[in-house]
């Protein structure tokens, strides 16, 4: 492509290094503090309409989709406006009854994929709004949807999607203060919303200070032939984007889990060949994810824990503990997944695979 891969080695790598400038980029002109709330320029609906909605569609493939999970658990808590989110692949096909006055949105970054255009037209016919949330400017989804939401992230090169993914997350939040405000949200919430995202950036900033020690973690661990991820609420998405990124692109089986649902199943893999990454920052999940973690343990899993950076107790647990600064819990995922992105990256390298084109994969899948 165009785009200089400067200093970086690999366009994942630029990529992920780009994230502080890339979430500023989708926040930019969008957050009013004297209203509190989120400004979009391209929704296309009439206030009276955006009032109306009372219920929300998010359908998308791939890291998009979890980044739709995220926002179903953003939306519903911010908004209370109840989120349902489809594979675009399955609900082209599936025919679910939709609601009147709900509105659609296709989460796309490249505004490409076929199955995802696809169900976004199903949902048109249907006679919902439909609104495309995709980074590239001009795209299929963004001349179909009746509006949207542009993440401003630059072009993405790298297959496996990194910054694309955390300015998604960043436009599910602005959504969720959005309808949060046109509800039930007071000007104090939202106000401290908008500082809490204004935080950002540098957060992110800090998060890439941990490639090292996920070097060390990737070097450690780099011949496993089956890792899992684990993690609840906010950062159950978390672990399965972690999952996919390893998957993707060093070709290792992973599995991501809601940590509480090892039990029935996945827990049969624990051997002390299985490494399992724990996403648990300080929460109100942490001590049921903390007893998760122990049940690994004592089946000889080894544990690599990504948790807050006051964590004190982790340390006595853990294998292995990548540290991420502290954020409002609902902005948890866009600073945990920073450490999975260079885990996989990685051991990637280290397993001497093409990062940047992984076999069989492509960046949009315009076939279904
Ligand atoms: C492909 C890419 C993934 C991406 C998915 C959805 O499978 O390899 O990284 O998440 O498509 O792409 P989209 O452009 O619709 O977000």
């Amino acid at each position: 492509g165009d785009v200089e891969l400067g200093d970086f080695e690999h366009y994942m790598l630029k990529e992920i290094f780009e994230q502080p400038q890339s979430i500023e980029n989708a926040m930019r002109g969008r957050l009013n503090l004297d209203n509190a709330t989120a400004v979009f320029g391209g929704l296309n609906l009439t206030p009276q309409e955006l009032r109306g909605v009372d219920r929300i569609l998010l359908t998308a493939c791939g890291t998009s989709w979890h980044a739709a999970m995220v926002g179903e658990y953003l939306i519903e808590e911010m908004a209370r406006i109840p989120v349902e989110v489809e594979y675009a692949s399955e609900l082209r096909y599936r025919n679910p009854p939709v609601p009147r006055r709900t509105l659609v949105f296709g989460i796309t970054q490249s505004g490409e994929t076929a199955d995802t255009l696809a169900a976004l037209r199903e949902m048109k016919r249907k006679g919902h709004p439909t609104l495309a949330i995709c980074n590239v400017v001009g795209s299929s989804i963004a001349q179909e949807a009746d509006g949207g939401i542009y993440l401003h992230a630059g072009p993405e090169i790298g297959v496996a999607s990194t910054k694309a993914y955390t300015s998604q997350l960043v436009v599910m939040a602005m959504l969720g203060l959005y309808f949060g405000r046109l509800n039930h949200l007071s000007f104090d919430q939202g106000y401290r919303i908008i500082r809490a995202m204004q935080a950002l950036p540098d957060a992110v900033r800090k998060a890439l200070t941990t490639q090292d020690q996920a070097r060390k973690i990737a070097e450690k661990y780099q011949t496993s032939n089956n890792f899992l991820y684990l993690g609840r609420y906010f950062n159950f998405p978390t672990a399965l984007e972690g999952a996919l990124k390893l998957k993707e692109i060093s070709y290792i089986h992973a599995e991501g889990y809601p940590a509480a649902e090892l039990k029935h199943g996945p827990i049969a893999l624990v051997d002390e060949n299985t490494p399992s990454v724990f996403i648990m920052p300080q929460g109100v999940v942490y001590d049921k994810v903390m007893s998760n973690l122990q049940e690994i343990k004592a089946r000889g899993g080894p544990v690599i824990a990504i948790a807050s950076e006051d964590d004190h107790e982790i340390d006595n647990y853990a294998d292995d503990v990548i540290r991420i600064p502290t954020v409002e819990e609902f902005l948890q995922p866009i600073v945990s997944v920073i450490p999975l992105q260079f885990i996989a990256y990685h051991i990637a390298l280290l397993r001497g695979c093409d990062v940047d084109k992984p076999r069989n994969l492509a960046k949009s899948v315009t076939v279904e």
